[in-house]
């Protein structure tokens, strides 16, 4: 029985045991990290930005892939004695990943300027999301950073984006030809809700600039906010309308004025009084000018 452990345990440490012998206090030379770590799943990391010697601020040089995954010596020369391979003082995946904050850190510790400005107290900082549950570092191209690949990330977090998505009318983001980061800053901002421009406003008019103004005739709404009308992420109804017309002008556009009358099945094509207002494009049919007018007289939004 004795004889047998023995003989398993010889077995199953020796392959590791020679390949430690090469590699002893190498932690700071990639190369001695790859005589036990040469899946192309990690070697792939040497064809990445991180691994460029040429680019000082990488400090592979000196570090090698300690770089990133800190101080390793203890990793590659297991102690004698030890049972198991102490792991790299930081891991960023799998059951043993260091805790978020030291992932954060050690990240964050290159990446502090540009557009991670607004990373510490961002939400996502505070609701303890890493670097590393949006980021991969082995891969050649990282694919948070491809415009079809992205949205799947954010997706497995904030579903309900998803769903909305799916939905008839819906920015091109599934489709990849947008993606989420064209509106938000994932690392914070200084707006509500991690916006990439000062507003809602300014970030939507980065991209349907005709909607700026100024007109002769401005429709409050649109200059407060394309929320009160809109929803960016999806809806049922056509143009991303948190509803349809009339019910959406008439959130604001009481009994008051010509369109007074009760609107009901009825005012549809088939009832007994289809209603202009109602049918096609309902108070759109003579205010198509919704978002503002030029026209001397579009003081309605008539033209
Ligand atoms: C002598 C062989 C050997 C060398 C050299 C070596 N490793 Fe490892 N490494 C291992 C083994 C074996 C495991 C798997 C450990 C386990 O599953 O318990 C591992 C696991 C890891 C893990 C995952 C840790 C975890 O707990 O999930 C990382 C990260 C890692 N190594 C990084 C490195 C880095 C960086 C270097 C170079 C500085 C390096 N390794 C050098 C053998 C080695
Ligand atoms: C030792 C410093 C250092 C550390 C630590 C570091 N980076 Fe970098 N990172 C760099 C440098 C340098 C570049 C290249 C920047 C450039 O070319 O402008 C870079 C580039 C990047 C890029 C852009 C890659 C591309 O293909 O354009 C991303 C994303 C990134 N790092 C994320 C991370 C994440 C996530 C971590 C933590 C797991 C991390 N970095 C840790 C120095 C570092
Ligand atoms: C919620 C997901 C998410 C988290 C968390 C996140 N990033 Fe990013 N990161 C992105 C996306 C998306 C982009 C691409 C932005 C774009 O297309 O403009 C990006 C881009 C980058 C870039 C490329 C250059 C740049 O500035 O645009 C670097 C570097 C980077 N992130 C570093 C980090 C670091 C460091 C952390 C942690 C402190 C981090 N990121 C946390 C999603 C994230
Ligand atoms: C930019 C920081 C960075 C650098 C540089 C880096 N790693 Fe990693 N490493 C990570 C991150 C982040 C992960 C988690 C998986 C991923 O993002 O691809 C990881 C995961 C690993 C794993 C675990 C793989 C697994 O599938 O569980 C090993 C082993 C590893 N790295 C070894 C290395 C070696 C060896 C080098 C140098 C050749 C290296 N790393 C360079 C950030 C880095
Ligand atoms: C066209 C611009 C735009 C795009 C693209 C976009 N968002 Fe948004 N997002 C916004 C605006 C504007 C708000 C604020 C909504 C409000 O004030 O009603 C917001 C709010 C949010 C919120 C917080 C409030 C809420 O509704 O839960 C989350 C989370 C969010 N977006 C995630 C995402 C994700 C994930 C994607 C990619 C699938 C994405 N967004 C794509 C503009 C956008
Ligand atoms: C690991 C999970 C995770 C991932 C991946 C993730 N998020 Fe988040 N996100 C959160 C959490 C947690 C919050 C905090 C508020 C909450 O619970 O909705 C948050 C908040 C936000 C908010 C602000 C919500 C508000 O109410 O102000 C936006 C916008 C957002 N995320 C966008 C993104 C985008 C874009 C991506 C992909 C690039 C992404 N997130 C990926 C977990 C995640
Ligand atoms: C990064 C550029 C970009 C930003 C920022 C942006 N959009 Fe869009 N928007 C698009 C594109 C692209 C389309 C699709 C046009 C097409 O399909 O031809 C679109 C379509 C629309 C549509 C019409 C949808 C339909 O089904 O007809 C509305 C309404 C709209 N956007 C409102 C907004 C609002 C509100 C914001 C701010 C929260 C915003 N957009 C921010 C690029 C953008
Ligand atoms: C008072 C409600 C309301 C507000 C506020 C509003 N919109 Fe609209 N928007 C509409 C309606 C109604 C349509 C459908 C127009 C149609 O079918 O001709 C529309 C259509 C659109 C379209 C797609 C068709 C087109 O005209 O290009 C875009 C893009 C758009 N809006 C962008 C915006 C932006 C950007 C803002 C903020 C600056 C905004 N909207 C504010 C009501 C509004
Ligand atoms: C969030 C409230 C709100 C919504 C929704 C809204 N409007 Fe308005 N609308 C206003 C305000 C406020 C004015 C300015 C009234 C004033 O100057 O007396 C205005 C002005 C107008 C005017 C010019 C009235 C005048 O007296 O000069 C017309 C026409 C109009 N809206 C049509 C629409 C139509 C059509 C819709 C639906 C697509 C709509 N509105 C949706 C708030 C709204
Ligand atoms: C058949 C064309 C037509 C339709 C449909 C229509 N309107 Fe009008 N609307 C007008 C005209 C014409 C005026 C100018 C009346 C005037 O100057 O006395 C006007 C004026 C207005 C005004 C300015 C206040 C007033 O009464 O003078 C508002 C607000 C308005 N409409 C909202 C709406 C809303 C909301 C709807 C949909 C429920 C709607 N309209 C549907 C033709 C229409």
């Amino acid at each position: 029985m004795l004889r047998w452990l023995f003989l398993s345990l010889v077995l199953f440490v020796s392959p590791v045991a020679a390949q430690e012998e090469r590699s002893l206090g190498n932690a700071s030379d990639a190369s001695g990290c790859m005589n036990c770590h040469d899946q192309p799943a990690v070697t792939s990391v040497l064809h990445t930005a991180h691994m460029v010697k040429a680019d000082a601020r990488t400090g592979v040089v000196d570090q090698g892939c300690q770089n990133c995954h800190g101080d390793s010596r203890d990793h590659v020369a297991r102690l004698r004695g030890r049972e198991a391979r102490p792991p790299p003082s930081v891991v960023f995946a799998g059951p043993r990943a260091s805790p978020v904050e030291k992932r954060n850190e050690t990240c964050a510790g290159c990446h502090e300027g540009g557009t991670a400005t607004h990373w510490q107290g961002s939400l996502h900082q505070t609701s303890n999301v890493a670097c590393t549950n949006c980021h991969k570092s082995h891969p050649v191209q990282d694919p948070v950073l491809v415009k079809t690949a992205q949205a799947p990330i954010c997706f497995s977090c904030h579903a309900d984006k998803r769903a909305a998505a799916l939905k008839p009318s819906h920015h091109p983001v599934t489709e990849g030809r947008m993606t989420c980061a064209d509106c938000h800053n994932p690392h914070g901002s200084l707006t509500q809700t991690m916006l990439r421009g000062a507003t809602v406003n300014d970030t939507c008019l980065t991209c349907h600039d005709e909607k700026r103004g100024p007109f002769l005739w401005e429709h409050a709404p649109v200059q407060e906010q394309c929320t009160i009308c809109h929803t960016p992420h999806g809806t049922v109804q056509p143009a991303l309308l948190k509803q349809r017309p009339p019910f959406l002008c008439q959130n604001c556009h009481d009994s008051s004025t010509h369109n007074s009358q009760p609107f009901s099945g009825a005012s549809l094509p088939g009832g007994a009084l289809p209603s202009k207002q109602m049918v096609l494009r309902a108070c759109l049919n003579c205010h198509s000018a919704v978002h503002g007018s030029n026209h001397p007289s579009g003081a309605r939004f008539s033209r």
